[in-house]
């Protein structure tokens, strides 16, 4: 019967989708999906975890040989059959499944029940693209899509399963489109992406949820739990993707670590309000959901209409929270961002926003530039304040007409100047907003999104423009065009500072659909912007990481990932992205210590150290760098730049944490690999440290040394004088001078081994434990940290 083959590379026995006997079998290079159509039409799911050769799945099949206590039968004459019950694909309502459906549809004559039954299926080569939102894409050598027709007559909705599988990244989407084939208007008040009715069991019974949580300068911190009865899950009411819970979560064993067990991943290609979710029943199975989140949520359906919903993102893993790690990155780089920014190599940025705020201009950005270039930085952006009317955030949003008086000679000025000094520029832009002291909003104060009759409340000042009027879509795409055509911009960093309330909009037909419409309708405007301007490498942002998410990025290279550029607060805020978001869409800038947002001093080792696992740019006063600074960012940015593709494209790993307050991360590429090594807070008389190294040729010899990195002695304090022949006081004239041109060396480390030997864990020297210093001691304290560089040395025989 219909199967598609793919190249044997991807898949050893060259089936994707096959369907035999009523079962579907969806094949990955290592996983395996199935489900089968039950006598009563439904659809049963029946696996999905490592890849099984296609054959008869009886011995998988829930057990039906005895009725159920507490249920009701779905048809008289098989009083064995309930839904309550069965693992399903997609449940209808009112029908016996007590578990939580994933739709809710209202029709005028029927209310609410819905019974959903196979009608057919169809086969088509490659992914196909949804009508309104983003999806990931995959040629027909990559992608294979199953559309699976079920229907319920009497209520009058057909809704199709979309499933897409992606067999050599190891992933399966899934979508639904619903359609009203009834006489009357219909009412779609929930329509989840996806359902999975997972055995408990095969997640050794007692399972565990991992989300990624937080709030404004402390984003997508991973959070690991049992799940409970009863349930779990996450959502967002904010009209974004939020700061609060990132739509991706993950689903482990027990006994699941980084490298070892089985873990589920799901994402969604959906900015706005999501709901993810797992219902624990009484039943040994757990019900796995996710999609837009109904709160708020409604659309009429007139006769004939459809509603599509985001694309699901599903992986499995038997390999750890690596393993899934790995599939889910290499799924975003080749199937959801952009072709054109899919492996392109990310420059290192300056950013004005941390040093200079709203108070830029043409003198005083060009002061930072000549730094910046001279450190070897290769784009500048120009952040917020540098249009007309915006001295602070109560002002100037919607207005996109440059300040004369800060760029007296507009911004192709300097453009052109940055462009001697060999840097592209890249500027700022938040166009979903508006000020009311703006001329926009003096012109089209119906432009923004407000309930009628009742003031509408403001967020940063500012209100949000409704995307759901086609007249500000169209404003949006013609002014932002307008600035990237009028000056030579090779970067955006598109903003968006605040959650959407008053979600009410004249231009859709009923209320419950603003909020989604205007998420459809952003990325519509992003398309019609960046897709005709390919030179252009975008940034999203929101708040820092309020919207990070697989939507933004199909238009997008990166995000920034938070306003907080305290390492300390990244190393959770970087290692939680890492789940699910590969490093070449993080963005990760250096500041000045103490930090604008915890006050927290860091070295500057280690603010490089941390940033350099992602997309790294500087966000800092150049000018009050001290020499020895100066020296130390050159060479950090040089060294970033030779491993630059590591960084960005390399395989990436979190080891396990040997202690709470330590962090090990690693970067390889089968030949060079690259480890961090981070320690939050020093402990007294500390153990020795080892070091893990993963991935190495067992026989091929291997030499590990340390980064270089200096030592400020204004670290030290008083201490200074245990190594200086006379005493100096630390607040003193000469202490503060010399530390402008001296410092000291960190620890100089190097070892040699086979990559059998350096598994086991390299011993690292000791570090600073009270005693003594010299070059060859950790001097790490609390926030230290070390890169070190693994080269091979000989190969094995
Ligand atoms: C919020 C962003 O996250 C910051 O990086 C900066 O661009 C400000 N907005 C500017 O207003």
């Amino acid at each position: 019967m219909g199967y598609v083959r793919i190249s044997p590379a991807a898949d050893r026995d060259g089936h994707v989708i096959e369907h035999r006997d009523g079962t579907f079998y969806l094949q990955t290079a290592h996983t395996s999906y199935w489900f089968a159509v039950t006598e009563h039409g439904h659809l049963e799911h029946i696996h999905y975890g490592p890849r099984l050769a296609i054959q008869d799945p009886s011995a998988l099949r829930w057990s039906r040989v005895a009725r159920g206590g507490s249920t009701v039968a779905y048809a008289p004459e098989d009083v064995r059959y309930s839904l309550d019950t069965l693992p399903l694909e997609f449940s209808g309502i009112g029908q016996g499944d007590y578990r939580t459906s994933p739709c809710e549809i209202r029709t005028a004559h029927v209310g609410y029940d819905l019974d959903l039954g196979y009608r057919g299926h169809e086969v088509h080569a490659g992914s196909l693209a949804a009508r309104t939102l983003p999806t990931a894409h995959g040629t027909p050598a990559e992608a294979t899509t199953l559309v699976i027709d079920l229907a319920d007559e009497r209520a009058g909705i057909e809704v199709a399963l979309h499933y897409t599988v992606f067999a050599a990244a190891d992933v399966i989407t899934r979508r639904v489109v619903v359609r009203n084939t009834g006489p009357a208007e219909v009412v779609v008040e929930k329509l989840l992406s996806f359902q999975l009715d997972l055995p408990e069991a095969s997640l050794g019974g007692a399972p565990r949820l991992i989300t990624f949580d937080g709030a404004w300068i402390a984003e997508t911190h991973a959070h690991d739990r049992p799940i409970g009865p009863g349930f779990s899950g996450v959502s967002s009411s904010t009209g974004s993707s939020s700061n609060r819970h990132n739509p991706g979560f993950l689903l482990a064993a027990a006994d699941a670590d980084e490298d070892h067990g089985r873990v589920h991943g799901f994402n969604l290609v959906y900015s706005g309000n999501h709901l993810g979710s797992v219902e624990r029943g009484a039943t040994g199975l757990l019900r796995v959901a996710g999609g837009i989140n109904p709160q708020g949520f409604s659309w009429p359906l007139a006769p004939g209409e459809e509603f599509e919903t985001p694309e699901a993102v599903l992986a499995f893993a038997d390999t750890g929270f690596n393993g899934l790690s790995e599939r889910m990155h290499r799924f975003v780089v080749d199937h959801v961002l952009p072709a054109r920014y899919r492996r392109t190599p990310r420059p290192v940025a300056y950013n004005s926003w941390e040093a200079l705020s709203f108070d830029v201009s043409e003198r005083r950005l060009l002061k930072q530039a000549r730094r910046a270039a001279d450190l070897g930085m290769e784009l500048f952006v120009v952040d917020d304040g540098w249009f007309a009317g915006r001295k602070d955030d109560t002002a100037g949003l919607g207005d996109y007409a440059v300040d004369d008086a800060k760029f007296p000679r507009g911004l192709g000025s300097l453009v052109t100047k940055l462009s001697a000094l060999g840097l592209q520029a890249g500027i700022w832009v938040e166009p979903e907003m508006v000020n009311e002291d703006s001329e926009l909003y003096r012109t089209h104060p119906e432009w923004a999104l407000r309930i009628p009759g009742k003031p509408a409340r403001l967020g940063r000042q500012q209100h949000v423009l409704d995307l759901c009027n086609p007249d500000v879509c169209d404003y949006v795409v013609a002014s932002v065009g307008a600035l990237l055509d009028a000056h030579d911009f090779r970067y955006v960093k598109w903003d968006m500072n605040r959650h959407l309330a008053d979600t009410h909009s004249p231009h859709v037909r009923a209320p419950g659909m603003t909020a989604h419409q205007y998420v459809a309708n952003l990325h519509d405007v992003l398309r019609r912007i960046f897709e005709p301007r390919p030179h252009v490498l975008l940034e999203t942002c929101s708040s820092g990481g309020n919207r990070f998410d697989l939507a933004m990025l199909a238009h997008s290279a990166m995000i920034w990932a938070s306003d907080d550029t305290d390492p300390i607060e990244r190393l959770e805020i970087q290692q939680g992205l890492s789940y699910l978001y590969p490093l070449s869409t993080i963005s990760a800038h250096i500041s000045n210590a103490p930090h604008q947002q915890t006050l927290r001093n860091t070295p500057l080792s280690t603010r490089f150290n941390v940033a350099c696992f992602g997309v790294l740019g500087y966000e800092y006063d150049l000018e009050l760098l001290s020499s020895e600074e100066r020296k130390e960012v050159r060479e950090q940015i040089a060294f970033y730049r030779t491993h630059r593709d590591l960084f960005q494209h390399g395989r990436f790993r979190r080891h396990t944490k040997p202690h709470p307050d330590r962090f090990v991360w690693q970067v390889d590429d089968g030949d060079r690999t690259i480890l961090g090594n981070f320690q939050r807070r020093v402990v007294a008389a500390p153990a020795p440290d080892l070091l893990p190294v993963a991935g190495l040729e067992p026989e091929t010899t291997y030499r590990v040394r340390s980064k270089p990195q200096r030592l400020m002695i204004d670290r030290f304090g008083d201490l200074i004088n245990h190594v200086t022949p006379i005493r100096l006081d630390p607040r003193g004239v000469v202490l503060s001078t010399a530390a402008k041109f001296t410092s000291l060396t960190d620890a100089a480390e190097e070892y040699v081994g086979t990559g059998a030997l350096l598994a086991q864990g390299i011993r690292l020297h000791h570090q600073f434990s009270g005693t003594e210093y010299h070059p060859g001691i950790r001097m790490l304290g609390d926030h230290g940290s070390t890169l070190y560089v693994v080269e091979r040395l000989e190969e094995g025989p």
